[in-house]
């Protein structure tokens, strides 16, 4: 079972995420400038977090998907995960909608790696900051962790560890 949790992170807020994630999964996490193409080769599992940003994923995971040879990732159960600003947080009317209507980096990470030929094994998700630096809401470090259980249910290199168990 090889599996990477492979994150960007400005603040550390998606650092922390990424770490939660690790934990939970047992598996191994690095920073994306720590990451080639070639670390992202044969694995079992991969799953991607970013924090959005102007609606996306940052330059430097958007160059690392971009670099990735067409079925690069065929045999790998993926997932994308970012976070994003608690909607409720903000005052503006508009602002809000705009942010909303924008767009989330999770969802853009999760069609590059599907489009690289990995399996995806949840839905994109986004953990939730209350200021543009953070720090995360309380509770979603305990539903990252939830999340990583969803995707070891789905992801046959776990269940034939029993992980599930
Ligand atoms: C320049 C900039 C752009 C941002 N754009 C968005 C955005 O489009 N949507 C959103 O929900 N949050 C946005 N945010 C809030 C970030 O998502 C937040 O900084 C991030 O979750 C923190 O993660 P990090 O600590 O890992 O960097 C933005 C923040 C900055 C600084």
């Amino acid at each position: 079972m090889k599996a990477l949790i492979v994150y960007d992170s400005v603040f550390g807020n998606t650092a922390q995420v990424a770490q939660t994630l690790a934990a939970a999964l047992e598996t191994a996490v690095l920073p994306v400038n720590q990451v080639t193409p070639e670390t992202l080769s044969g694995l079992d599992l991969l799953i991607i977090g970013s924090p959005t940003r102007g609606f996306r994923p940052t330059e430097n995971i958007s160059q690392l998907l971009n670099a990735l040879a067409k079925n690069h990732l065929a045999g790998a159960g993926v997932a994308a995960f970012d976070t994003r600003i608690d909607l409720a947080t903000i005052d503006s009317n508009v602002f809000r909608f705009i942010v909303d209507k924008g767009g989330y980096a999770a969802s853009t990470i999760a069609k590059a790696l599907e489009k690289k030929g990995g399996r995806l094994l949840a839905p994109p998700e986004g953990f939730l900051v209350t200021g543009e630096q953070g720090p995360l809401k309380d509770g979603e470090l305990a539903r990252a962790a939830a999340w990583a259980k969803q995707i070891a249910l789905q992801d046959d290199s776990f269940s034939r560890q029993s992980f599930a168990a």
